[in-house]
């Protein structure tokens, strides 16, 4: 934390440019209240976690991406759903910050969004991501949960959230994200 302001790395389990998942993210950090605000970090240069590798040194941009983990106040993730599940380019990356002593999710608090062209949003995804953070020793925002279903019908072509509802769970999941980092930071409620 610098300057009183909490910053939050952004991270998006899909690639592709058109990602919705991604737009939700974007659209997530408009709404974040005074004093919070959102620092994207892309995943497209993070290689398949190889044991090897790493033994060897960790690679430029797994090191980039563990130092913006660590040096964030939290952690938003954007989690599609694939085949029930996290995608692969999410649970790599989780793969790759999860090692070594310093690792930089223990502590960290996070929360989630998930957007699918289905109806269900990806809430079978986020439980999954809830898990393996939960190994990690992340700690979670339980509540509001964000599960953007039918995304292709809410998000225009240039990323613009036209769904009303959705837009207010979402700054109201904001805004606890924010009261949910600032009670971690004292200590769950110590003064
Ligand atoms: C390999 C693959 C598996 C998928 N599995 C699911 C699934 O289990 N549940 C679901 O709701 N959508 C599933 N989808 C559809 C995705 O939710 C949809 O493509 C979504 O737009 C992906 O997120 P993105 O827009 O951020 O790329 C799958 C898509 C792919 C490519």
């Amino acid at each position: 934390m610098s300057n009183g302001s909490l910053n939050v790395v952004g991270i998006c389990g899909s690639l592709r440019a058109a990602s919705y998942n991604r737009m939700a993210l974007q659209v997530a950090g408009e709404l974040m209240p005074a004093g919070m605000s959102l620092t994207m970090f892309a995943l497209k240069d993070i290689p398949f976690f190889d044991a090897d590798v790493m033994a060897a040194g960790m690679p430029p941009a797994v090191a980039a991406m563990r130092e913006a983990v660590r040096k964030a106040d939290g952690v938003l993730l954007g989690s599609p759903e694939y085949n029930f599940s996290v995608s692969g380019v999410l649970k790599n990356a989780i793969d790759w910050l999860s090692r070594g002593t310093d690792q930089p999710f223990n502590g960290k608090p996070y929360a989630i969004i998930s957007a699918t062209q289905g109806p269900l949003g990806g809430a079978r995804s986020q439980y999954d991501l809830r898990k393996m953070l939960q190994f990690l020793n992340a700690h979670g925002l339980n509540k509001p949960e964000i599960f953007i279903g039918g995304a292709q019908n809410k998000f225009d072509a240039a990323g613009k959230l036209n769904d009303e509802p959705t837009r207010k769970i979402m700054g109201e999941q904001m805004v606890a994200f924010r009261d949910y980092i600032q009670w971690v930071k004292r200590g769950y409620g110590q003064t």
